[in-house]
């Protein structure tokens, strides 16, 4: 028997044998205890979060800190935390600067005002399914709808012209799955580059969109640096269009997956958003956010984190703890729980849900009904995973009808 197994560091974060759904080897890592060792790609030991009461009771702890430029803060991915030059968006930062950050944005994302945007979503989702048809059978519904529909709203809302989606969408893939720092800090900086010369327009002209707001208001009043505008535009087209581009993806799959529940999903409109709350809690795309570094001594479940420690706090094992999602592995339209920690938990809790929820619950029903034969053109086997520190999801999906 091994000497050193007990206290072994577990292996975090774990590739996804399927992409739809988070690595089966979390729900061992769950059935063993909240907290785990874990040696993060620097050497540094920290802990990573397996159970749902205990990864909300440590997101919504003040004593954790969300500074990537803390020596302790967990690194799970050969690319660059920080770059120099390029001040930290607001996910970044701790209260009360996060506080002060985020409120600048929070306008164009309360409910009233993403409602208000149901008729403009409908239309641009509309408007990609006529594209996809005209791609097809078969077309890649990735690339023709689950893409531009995030990326097209999330432009309108900015005020960033769709017309430059390819340069924003490879740039940002670029940054999310760089291999080294020279890497990450290349990307940034292109992107950084290009949004700073939408602040520098917007500056002369006034501009549509958050971005031309932010530049009337807290740029002009002095309450914002031209950088950390950068920075805050870059987090919300990078978030805004990525991760519900992959959702879209994950969402369309999974149906396909699960026939019955697919034919329900149809009939019956009341049924699409727990359907959609199922889809976030299974496909939890956004598994390697929630990394912290504390900033005290933190005793929990017996366990002592120390100052200094990082702390992963994935939501794929909260979101398949079974003490809260009896028969976690079965993906149920009818569940009707909302307490995943899909969109995370606490003061960095997403701050684009509303949207997403919106723009998830308009573009899958409206896919169904204008290609009712909609199915796979490949064997779903076929899947690809992504590297597991990334936003997970599809990069491509090929159907037919
Ligand atoms: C299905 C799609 C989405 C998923 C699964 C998702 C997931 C998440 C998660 C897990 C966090 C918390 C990160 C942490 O605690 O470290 C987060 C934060 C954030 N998300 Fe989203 N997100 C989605 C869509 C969006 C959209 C459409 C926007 C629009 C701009 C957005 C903007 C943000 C921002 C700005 C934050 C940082 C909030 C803060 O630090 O206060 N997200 N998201």
């Amino acid at each position: 028997m091994s000497r050193c197994s007990v206290h072994e560091a577990v292996s975090f974060p774990q590739t996804r044998t399927c992409p739809l759904r988070p690595p089966h080897g979390y729900a061992e890592l769950t059935a063993q205890g909240p907290l785990h060792r874990v040696e993060f790609v620097d050497g540094r030991t920290g802990w990573v979060v397996t159970r749902h009461e205990e990864a909300r009771a440590l997101l919504s702890d003040p004593r954790l800190s969300s500074d990537r430029a803390d020596p302790g803060f967990p690194k799970i991915s050969p690319r660059a935390l920080v770059v120099r030059g390029q001040p930290p968006s607001f996910i970044g930062m701790d209260p009360p600067e996060h506080g002060r950050h985020r409120r600048m944005a929070i306008s164009e994302f309360t409910v009233r005002r993403i409602n208000a945007l149901r008729p403009r979503i409908e239309e641009i989702a509309e408007q990609a399914a006529g594209r996809l048809r005209a791609a097809g059978p078969p077309a890649d519904v990735v690339a023709h709808y689950a893409l531009p529909i995030p990326s097209l709203v999330i432009c309108e809302v900015l005020g960033v012209p769709y017309s430059d989606h390819e340069f924003f969408e490879d740039t940002s893939r670029r940054i999310a799955r760089a291999g080294s720092d020279e890497e990450t800090a290349a990307s940034v900086r292109e992107l950084a580059q290009y949004l700073d010369s939408l602040v520098e327009a917007a500056t002369k002209r006034p501009g549509p969109g958050l971005i031309g707001k932010m530049v009337r208001e807290e740029l002009a009043r002095g309450e914002i640096t031209r950088e950390s505008l950068v920075s805050t535009a870059m987090l919300l087209l990078a978030a805004g269009h990525e991760t519900t581009a992959n959702m879209i993806g994950l969402g369309i799959a999974t149906l396909l997956e699960h026939p019955d529940q697919l034919a329900e999903f149809r009939a019956d409109p009341d049924v699409v958003p727990g359907a959609v709350e199922e889809m976030l809690r299974y496909a939890s795309v956004a598994d390697t956010t929630g990394l912290r570094v504390a900033t005290e001594d933190i005793e929990i479940a017996g366990r002592l984190i120390r100052a200094g420690e990082g702390v992963a706090i994935p939501n794929g094992p909260a979101n398949f703890d079974p003490a809260v999602f009896p028969d976690p592995d079965t993906f149920d339209i009818h569940r009707g729980s909302r307490r995943h920690n899909a969109f995370g938990y606490g003061v960095h809790q997403c701050l684009g849900q509303n949207l997403a929820r919106l723009e998830l619950r308009v573009a899958l029903p409206l896919l169904f009904e204008r290609f009712p034969t909609l199915r796979f053109a490949t064997p779903a086997a076929g899947f690809e995973p992504r590297r597991p520190d990334v936003n997970q999801g599809l990069d491509t999906l090929t159907v037919t009808w």
